[in-house]
């Protein structure tokens, strides 16, 4: 990992705390907006019966919402543990337990490494991570259908708006920095893993691309 980012620094930001609040949320309103807008781009595209990959899905909702819809198995690979107690005890809720593997490691790594799954998803994960290139292009190389990832568009404003936060983050010795990725190299890597691009949507702050193995059309 880049000495811009340690694993204490991720544990600070993505705290037991705040995975506990994310659960709750959940529970009591369902998916975020972002988040709706893929489970809403998978289930048009059919997600019964497939196996789903996740690398950093936090507390693990969107796995929740695509297993309810019909997906068969979810594999979850997520870089910092403090998600684990609150995430264990959603898939116990909601009675999946048996149908979500939860592994803790960095997708680019040997500790992180998972099986090709028919659909990946990568949900503010991007802007998470310093190195772009490799972690889309280990997730393209994992998709056997469809891919779909969120980061934050690159505007002016929201370019200056985390160029703030990472400077607060470095005065407060956070040890993690947000990353705003061009979305052009995000779409060259993952074309050269293999995938096509079906789908470019900009919300407010997010923006979501899906792309798709196999022929066009
Ligand atoms: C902003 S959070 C997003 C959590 C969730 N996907 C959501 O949208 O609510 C980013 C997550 O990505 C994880 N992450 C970053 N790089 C990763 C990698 N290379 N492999 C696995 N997880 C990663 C971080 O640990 C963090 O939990």
């Amino acid at each position: 990992m880049s000495s811009c980012c340690t694993p204490r620094g991720y544990r600070r930001v993505f705290s037991a705390r705040s995975a506990e609040r994310q659960a709750r949320r959940y529970r009591s309103r369902g998916l975020d907006r972002t988040s709706r807008r893929i489970a809403a781009a998978l289930l048009a595209r059919g997600v019964e019966g497939a196996t789903v990959l996740e690398a950093g899905g936090g507390v693990g909702a969107l796995q929740v919402e695509l297993l309810r819809a019909g997906a068969l198995h979810a594999v979850s690979v997520e870089l910092t543990p403090t998600y684990e107690h609150a995430a264990t005890a959603l898939l116990r809720d909601f009675q999946l337990s048996d149908r979500v593997e939860r592994r803790i490691g960095d997708l680019v790594s040997a500790d992180g490494a998972a099986a090709p799954a028919d659909i990946v998803v990568l949900n503010r994960v991007l802007c998470c991570y310093p190195d772009m290139p490799r972690l889309a292009m280990a997730a393209a190389q994992r998709t056997a259908r469809i891919l779909v990832l969120s980061f934050p568009k690159r505007t002016w404003w929201t370019v200056a708006l985390l160029h703030l936060g990472n400077a607060l983050l470095r005065i407060g010795r956070g040890e993690f920095q947000v990353f705003v990725h061009d979305p052009r190299s995000i779409r060259r890597v993952v074309e050269a893993g293999g995938l096509h691009q079906t789908r470019d949507e900009r919300g407010l702050f997010w923006e979501v691309m899906a792309f798709e193995a196999g022929g066009r059309g």
